[in-house]
């Protein structure tokens, strides 16, 4: 489902006029459909039909309190990398056994604080994690119910910075030695290991490393029966691409044949950890043109969002459809341009080399596919306040995050009394 249409040559998202979001929120501003989301996970369920399992979202994509709780109404979990995330969930409603904890670094607080909660899963990456979790455990007086995340050493095709089952890579536990850490896992007190984790990695656009990985699970699954563990449950993780431009973006129904395929025989309770899949496209980030600047090479229209807004294209190269909020005259020729921001260097683009209509000052243009990693990732590089969000609802909308003021960024800094 697309989160934009236009409407007589005017760009809405859902019932709403982006025209009149830019004029009563201000720019930039991110604008995400909650009828989208709600497919998106309509759609999921209904592939993952007949099997048992669980989404659990992968909060961190998109982390707005709004965002979690619009798919925890809808049966959704949560994974959380961080116990802000945690927070977050929880303060969604998520009830605590439907969030699973992953992550390469968890510290004992986290543990701990986890464990309190009562929370559905920890995903263990390393030994030194396990023994750590045993002694948290221990001390709280509650046994851990674990998976162990595998490293498969598998190549999901993907951007470098964003895979992750290759043994280079720091996330997992080496498959060649899985069963020992299971077996460690086994003899620890307060440990209860009941379930294999992968991800492979983010943005995966060919299903057959999906195949190579979740094949390597099921004969792990064989053998740790054989080795006496009673592993129930697998969490898959999340990683299935979208379609930003010209991908060739996997089905559902082909992802899920494979999951059906390769581990849907064993009986054990299924987990998805989808992230970009449920909110990559359910959003936008609209912008306003400050000014064109001709250029000698090509066109430079340099807008109000910048890299600190939206990292994804300086981060990963990656491509952001554009669109203006008002469709050109029919015949309108396109002008060759780069989509750059305010910040003070040259990475802070948002396209390059692309076909756009002319475009002036005071023009409104929307940067899509921005629902997953766009947020999240803002900072306040240059002393811009974080952007804000805002969910749209067939004729209504709410502002889900206000903009930040400059007071209150400002006022966040303390200078030492010696220094006054
Ligand atoms: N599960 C685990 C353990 C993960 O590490 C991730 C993402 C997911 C699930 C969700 O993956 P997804 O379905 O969203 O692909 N900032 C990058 C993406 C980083 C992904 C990190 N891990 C980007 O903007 O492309």
């Amino acid at each position: 489902m697309n989160a934009t249409v236009y409407r007589n040559g005017r760009l809405h998202m859902e019932a709403v006029p982006l025209e009149r979001l830019a004029a009563e929120v201000g720019t930039p501003v991110y604008c995400y459909s909650l009828a989208a989301l709600q497919q998106n996970y309509r759609d999921f369920v209904s592939a993952a039909d007949g099997l048992n399992a669980a989404v659990c979202y992968a909060v961190k994509a998109n982390s707005n309190v709004a965002i979690i709780a619009a798919l925890n109404r809808l049966g959704a979990g949560a994974d959380v990398v961080s116990i802000g995330e945690m927070r977050r969930a929880l303060a969604a409603g998520v009830p605590a056994g439907k969030i699973v904890f992953s992550g390469v670094g968890k510290k004992k607080a986290e543990m701990a604080e986890a464990l309190q909660a009562g929370i559905m899963q920890i995903n263990v990456e390393s030994e030194a994690e396990l023994r750590l979790l045993s002694d948290v455990a221990v001390a709280a007086g509650k046994t851990a119910t674990l998976a162990v995340r595998i490293n498969p050493d598998v190549d999901a095709g993907t951007h470098a910075k964003i895979t992750t089952g290759k043994k280079e890579n720091k996330f997992g536990v080496d498959y060649d030695h899985a069963r020992r850490v299971y077996a460690v896992a086994k003899q620890l007190p307060g440990l209860n290991p009941v379930g294999v984790a992968v991800h492979i990695g983010s943005q995966i656009t060919d299903v057959k490393p999906y195949r190579a990985a979740y094949e390597l699970v099921a004969e792990l699954v064989r053998n740790l029966r054989r080795d006496g563990i009673a592993i129930d449950r697998i969490d898959l993780g999340g990683g299935l691409g979208i379609v930003y431009g010209q991908e060739n973006a996997p089905s559902l129904t082909e992802y899920m044949k494979i999951v059906r395929e390769t581990v849907g025989d064993l009986g054990c309770h299924l987990t998805f950890e989808p992230g970009r899949w449920m909110v990559g496209n359910i959003g936008v980030l609209l912008a306003e043109v400050i000014y064109v600047k001709p250029g000698q090479a090509r066109n430079f229209v340099v807008v109000d969002a910048a890299m600190n807004d939206l990292i994804r294209p300086t981060l990963y190269e990656a491509y952001h459809g554009i669109k203006p909020v008002i469709l050109p005259e029919s015949g309108a020729e396109s002008v060759l341009s780069d989509v750059v921001g305010p910040i003070c260097e040259s990475g802070d683009y948002l396209a390059k080399g692309r076909e756009l209509p002319p475009l002036a000052s005071g023009d409104l243009i929307v940067l899509e596919s921005a629902g997953a990693y766009g947020a999240v990732m803002a900072s306040t590089y240059n002393t811009r306040p974080l952007v804000p969000e805002v969910l749209v609802d067939g004729e209504r909308y709410a502002v889900i995050r206000p903009r930040q003021t400059l007071e209150e960024l400002l006022a966040a800094d303390r200078v030492p009394p010696w220094l006054k």
